[in-house]
């Protein structure tokens, strides 16, 4: 193990929760970089389910220092039910858990603003999680931003607070016709949630690069997916962090030069949630039959997952993007009991064959996705303890997914639990 940057490669939901999982055991610090709880991993440990939004996954092995870093924006209040939910599961978190002083920090009225602004302008909206992420990044990159550091300074978080509550209630009152927002009660409530939060507050910049000075192992965990990017994914349909692995060195405050290693995550097949072109979408009778074997519907949301076919044109892009040497696939085992299977190599639009993932958005809401098809393997993998035990169609896919988007598949998953892995 070195210093591993892990993102999803597709729009999200890829699985990532349990394949950092896995490989925190070898890692001695695991550090989010961006999003919010936005994000939904979920690990299961034996027989439970564990959903964690903000806490990085490896918070679930001992000894572990897991980090929130400056490029996440934080809801203290959604903050703290984690931390009971963590604490409620047995796992210390008090000497694991440090927070960034520098990370944004999500108000109620980017909550609020959030969700407005889907209800106003419906015909554009973007199908967000309605957590006040985009709302929160706009006003960090605005510079009016309000970081965990001010909330810990009475005089600083005062000014600041009355200065965009100014502008906010502005919005709210003329654009939206909505209520304006309470000073005192909101600077009283965060004052308290600051004192809460403070004893895990930490320069995450440098506590990293002292840890890589003494040869520990970081573990970077990326939430969403390469598609939903803000700089490489379908733009406007994606959130307002960088998701791909240039995020992990911003979002921590670590150069570029201490990153050894990029994994990818991918389903074996494809899905997304919320609004946005998705070429290779099923039609609803197979749309059914993949959410309920994959039990597709989000962690965060409870929304229905939109499903799809693997789409190389989206993976190939990225590998590019990410810099991905390797990847790891999931949930191949949805695929067990499906005779045929179609793999989208290009997308056509207005008689063009695009190979590689176009910017134009008309383009990918039109793209009809150009497939090969391959015979499925109909067996239960699910038990499978090793790569060559796995049906030869079945490795013949992943061959075939391997030399379409240009990396190796390392990993490949089989079910939820621990054991159900596969190292190739
Ligand atoms: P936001 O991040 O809440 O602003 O939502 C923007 C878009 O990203 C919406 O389409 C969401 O459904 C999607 N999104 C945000 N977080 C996740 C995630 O963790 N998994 C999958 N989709 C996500």
């Amino acid at each position: 193990m070195s210093n591993i940057v892990i993102v999803g490669a597709q729009w999200g939901d890829e699985g990532k929760g349990k394949i950092i999982d896995i490989l925190s055991k070898d890692a001695d610090y695991v550090v989010r970089y961006q999003g919010g709880n936005n994000a939904g991993h979920t690990v299961v440990v034996g027989t439970e389910e564990i959903i964690l939004h903000l806490i990085p996954s490896g918070i679930l092995h001992k000894n572990k220092v897991c980090i929130i870093g400056n490029g996440v924006v934080i809801d203290p209040e959604a903050l703290l039910v984690e931390i009971e939910y963590v604490k409620s599961k047995k796992i210390d978190i008090n000497s694991n858990l440090r927070i960034s002083e520098e990370a944004h920090v999500i108000f109620p009225y980017h909550k609020v603003l959030d969700k407005l602004r889907e209800e106003k302008f419906s015909q554009t909206k973007i199908g967000t999680t309605g957590r006040g992420i985009g709302p929160c990044y706009t006003d960090k990159f605005a510079r009016n931003g309000i970081r965990i550091v001010d909330i810990l300074n009475k005089r600083i978080f005062k000014q600041k607070l009355k200065s965009n509550l100014e502008e906010k209630n502005a919005i709210f009152i003329k654009v939206y016709k909505a209520k304006r927002f309470s000073f005192d009660k909101i600077y009283s409530e965060y004052l308290k949630y600051a004192q809460i939060i403070k004893p895990y507050v930490c320069n995450s910049s440098v506590l990293l690069n002292d840890a890589i000075k003494n040869k520990k192992n970081i573990l970077f965990e990326g939430a969403q997916g390469t598609l939903l990017d803000v700089d490489h994914g379908t733009y406007p349909f994606v959130t307002s962090s960088n998701s791909t692995a240039g995020g992990a060195c911003a979002g921590t405050g670590v150069g570029p030069t201490h990153i050894d290693k990029v994994i990818g995550v991918v389903k074996a097949y494809t899905t997304r949630v919320g609004e946005g072109p998705f070429p290779t979408e099923f039609s609803s009778q197979l749309m059914k039959k993949i959410r309920s074997r994959g039990k597709e519907f989000g962690a965060t949301t409870g929304r229905p997952r939109r499903c799809g076919w693997f789409d190389a044109v989206i993976v190939k892009h990225a590998v590019r993007v990410n810099g991905l040497e390797a990847i790891a696939v999931t949930k191949l085992d949805v695929l067990d009991m499906m005779p045929t299977l179609k793999v989208c190599v290009a997308y056509r639009y207005k008689a063009a064959i695009y190979k590689d993932f176009p910017a134009d958005i008309e383009a990918l809401w039109k793209a009809q996705p150009v497939y090969e098809e391959m015979p499925g393997w109909m067996e239960d993998t699910t038990a499978v303890k090793d790569y060559s035990q796995l049906p030869l169609n079945a490795r013949k896919y992943l061959k075939k997914l391997e030399a379409l988007v240009g990396a190796k598949i390392e990993i490949v998953s089989i079910g939820s639990e621990r054991n159900q892995t596969l190292f190739v």
